[in-house]
């Protein structure tokens, strides 16, 4: 059986939907959800799903103490889910292949540095984009380059706001995000 963790720093709703696809699954289980934020809400949805989840520090990341507990609970795929730091190149080398990550934008544009969340729809809707999307790629030492494994688009109207996109790419990356990853394993 495939031991799958999911790293997130907060709501979880792409992590919910992952752990709502595979709970019945008997090609993978979601093994662990790992937050660096302790009062992060994907805390609570994975109390829901009866995941066991563990806390971690910025230095327990960068010291590879995360990394240990993954190895420790032979977890075999790493899946970022809105989470918002860098990955130490370590944990990166352990992971060949096998960590992937979703971006808010149909990459490479609206990637690298300060896109994240808001700020991705606020510069596509300053560029005033007629379309935007969500990019899963895997994760390599240059973080949003890594292979892009999946791309889905969605149209954009003028009147659309930095919300109004934020929930049209939420809306894709429910939909897609879990079966991607199943098509992955
Ligand atoms: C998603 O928009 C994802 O693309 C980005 O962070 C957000 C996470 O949202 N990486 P949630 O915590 O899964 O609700």
């Amino acid at each position: 059986m495939t031991r799958i963790a999911i790293l997130a720093s907060g709501s979880g709703s792409n992590a919910e939907k992952i752990m709502e696809f595979f709970k019945n699954s008997t090609k993978a289980k979601i093994a662990l959800i790992a937050s660096n934020k302790s009062d992060a809400f994907v805390l609570e949805r994975a109390k829901k799903f009866g995941v066991p989840s563990l806390t971690f520090s910025k230095k327990e990341l960068d010291s590879g103490i995360l990394l240990e507990k993954l190895l420790t609970e032979k977890i075999d795929w790493v899946i970022l889910a809105g989470f918002l730091l860098k990955i130490p190149a370590e944990l990166i080398r352990a992971f060949p292949e096998r960590m992937v990550n979703i971006h808010p934008a149909l990459l490479p544009s609206y990637g690298g540095k300060g896109m994240y969340g808001h700020h991705v729809h606020e510069a596509v809707k300053a560029a005033g984009e007629t379309q935007t999307g969500i990019t899963i790629h895997l994760v390599n030492e240059h973080y949003d380059e890594g292979k892009i494994v999946f791309q889905a688009a969605t149209p954009l109207v003028p009147e659309d706001t930095p919300e109004t996109i934020a929930a049209k790419v939420h809306e894709l990356e429910h939909r897609y995000f879990p079966e991607v990853i199943d098509s992955l394993l």
